[in-house]
């Protein structure tokens, strides 16, 4: 499905200010984040503070303010998933992909992130990539992840200059 437009999106909504949150979950469901400009479209037209729709979007983590790559792994450093080398982990996504957390490669395939707890510790060390769970993570399950989805960009870049 397309992504919807911020008119769209704010269609019906006006000034509605209760809708706030609501309003943020479909813009970063439709564009992955948040950005400066959807912030103030989305203030004007509930008619709430630009202030305070940066203080909500910037309290839940859930809300991104930066775009993410296409492949955005999440990883959990939490005790359960640290205990058994989630910090390997994450320092290995950081060199293979050359960029520190919160940034995105070059080629705008990869992001990282790292979060407290994913809610599956019996299963850890766990890293969420794009919506799916990968457990009990090592450096080789890891290295292969990255391969592939780098392979699967690669291949979708030169599907696009085909057509
Ligand atoms: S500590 Fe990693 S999922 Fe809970």
């Amino acid at each position: 499905m397309p992504p919807r437009t911020m008119e769209q999106i704010l269609k019906g909504r006006r000034s509605q200010p209760n809708q706030l949150i609501e309003v943020l979950q479909d813009i970063q469901e439709n564009y992955g984040y948040i950005s400066k400009e959807a912030m103030k479209a989305a203030a004007d037209s509930l008619g709430v503070p630009l202030m305070e729709v940066y203080r909500v979007a910037s309290f839940y983590k859930a809300f991104k303010l930066k775009p993410c790559g296409k492949n955005h792994l999440i990883m959990c450093m939490g005790t359960a998933c640290h205990v058994r080398g989630a910090r390997l982990l994450l320092e290995q996504a950081v060199s293979q992909f050359g960029v520190n957390p919160g940034e995105v490669t070059p080629d705008g395939l990869f992001s990282v992130e790292h979060v407290n707890c994913l809610g599956t510790c019996a299963l850890g060390p766990i890293i969420r990539e794009n919506g799916s769970y990968h457990h009990h993570m090592t450096p080789g399950k890891l290295r292969k992840l990255i391969e592939s989805l780098r392979r699967q960009g690669t291949e979708d870049r030169q599907n696009v200059q085909v057509k």
